[in-house]
């Protein structure tokens, strides 16, 4: 069985009270249902995790080549400022999906610029929830490969 990492970032645990109006009604919970679902028809076997903490997601990047074939991760705010979460992407030698519920490049300046961008394989953003499950898509095709 194929296993994959999901890293939702700081504050996503708050999804379906946070900003609505940017976010959604969905929940973290609801979205996690949904990928293993969508997981499971791929023959994909997914661990979860949510960090409000950048160096706990740097820990579970460095630890993840040992454990998993790919990354999928919505990094939320540290997309716009962590090097540390974009060099242990670079540094886990894996494919990485970045994903956004919203789609960064319609908000404020400061959301257009990702770290993490260069270093994965491909971003997704602006379908909410459906952005997840088009990861999972999209990392499921590149391991299959
Ligand atoms: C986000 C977009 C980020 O700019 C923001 O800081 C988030 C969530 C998204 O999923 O749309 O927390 O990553």
């Amino acid at each position: 069985m194929t296993k994959v990492l999901l890293i939702h970032g700081p504050n996503l645990n708050l999804l379906g009270q946070r900003e609505p109006d940017v976010y959604g009604k969905v929940t973290i919970e609801e979205i996690n249902r949904d990928v293993k679902k969508e997981a499971a028809k791929e023959d994909i076997t997914i661990k979860i995790m949510q960090s409000n903490h950048e160096g706990e997601i740097v820990d579970a990047i460095g630890k993840a080549k040992d454990n998993f074939e790919g990354i999928i991760i919505n990094p939320a705010a540290y997309t716009h400022t962590s090097i540390a979460i974009r060099d242990a992407i670079s540094a886990a030698g894996i494919p990485a999906v970045e994903v956004h519920l919203s789609n960064i490049y319609s908000r404020e300046e400061f959301r257009h610029t990702s770290l993490v961008a260069p270093v994965a394989l491909g971003q997704i953003s602006g379908f909410g929830k459906y952005s997840y499950i088009l990861a999972v898509k999209a990392i499921a095709k590149t391991l299959k490969k």
